[in-house]
């Protein structure tokens, strides 16, 4: 049994990697073949819709070739035997937590499956591809579905649920992140000014904000993040 409580984990690209998803940051990431001002800004879609919308479309047409991989059944696992609140809160777009178990979950940029209408505000499940053409379901409008996704310049989703729940953790991990993007980035600080929270990273080299955490562990998350789940679960 652990000592622990509430415990708050932050994930990124990082845990997805292995499942096969290209990060955004890494070698051949997806960053290096896209400008990011060309498909994942509101102006880039106001601009190029139709570029946008492909980029989003190959994204989720690949949703369907990959799988959980063991980080992500780790986490599901801790939910279910932690006695304490465990939340993961990711920056990933992709269904991989939800697909390995995991249902305290918030995705604070968004999911490439679902679609958003701009004249109604409704959120759909979505799993095809998206077109400008693509009628609403819920109001009929076109153009007027767009990708789910937080875009650069757009506030995330969620945040005073994370803030909320930062307030409450004495455990904050973040595993698989490079810590550039903010609000993300700046989490293990507030878990560690808000409520003293014990602080790890998990990654596969040092982040951008490493020396924020107190412990750092190094290496793919497939092999280290069931490791620590296991050194959670069985009180270490
Ligand atoms: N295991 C653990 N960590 C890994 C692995 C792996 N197998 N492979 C890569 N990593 C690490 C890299 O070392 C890097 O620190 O995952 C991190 C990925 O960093 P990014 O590519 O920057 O992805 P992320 O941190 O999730 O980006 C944050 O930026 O572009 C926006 O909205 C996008 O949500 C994204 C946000």
């Amino acid at each position: 049994m652990t000592h622990y409580r509430n415990i708050v984990i932050l994930t990124g690209a990082g845990i997805s990697a292995e499942s096969g998803l290209a990060t955004f940051r890494d070698q051949g990431g997806l960053w290096e073949n896209h400008r990011i001002e060309e498909v994942a800004t509101p102006e880039a879609f106001a601009f190029d819709p139709d570029l946008v919308q492909n980029f989003y479309n190959m994204r989720r047409a690949a949703l369907g070739t990959v799988a959980p991989n063991a980080a992500h059944k780790a986490l599901a696992r801790l939910e279910a035997e932690h006695s304490g609140q465990v939340l993961v809160v990711t920056q990933n777009v992709d269904d991989l937590h939800e697909r390995a178990g995991s249902k305290n979950l918030l995705h604070m940029h968004g999911e490439l499956a679902k679609a958003r209408c701009r004249p109604c505000g409704k959120v759909h499940d979505w799993r095809e591809d998206l077109h400008q053409t693509t009628p609403c379901p819920a109001c009929g409008a076109a153009p007027a579905l767009r990708p789910h996704i937080v875009w650069f310049g757009e506030m995330p989703f969620h945040m005073d649920m994370i803030e909320a729940a930062l307030y409450e953790a004495d455990l904050f991990l973040s595993i698989g992140t490079s810590g550039n993007v903010y609000p993300a980035a700046g989490f293990v600080a507030q878990a560690r000014s808000y409520s003293r929270a014990h602080t790890v990273e998990l990654n596969l080299e040092p982040s951008e904000g490493h020396s924020q955490f107190a412990e750092t562990i190094h290496g793919p998350a497939g092999q280290i993040v069931p490791d620590y789940v296991e050194k959670i679960l069985g009180g270490g």
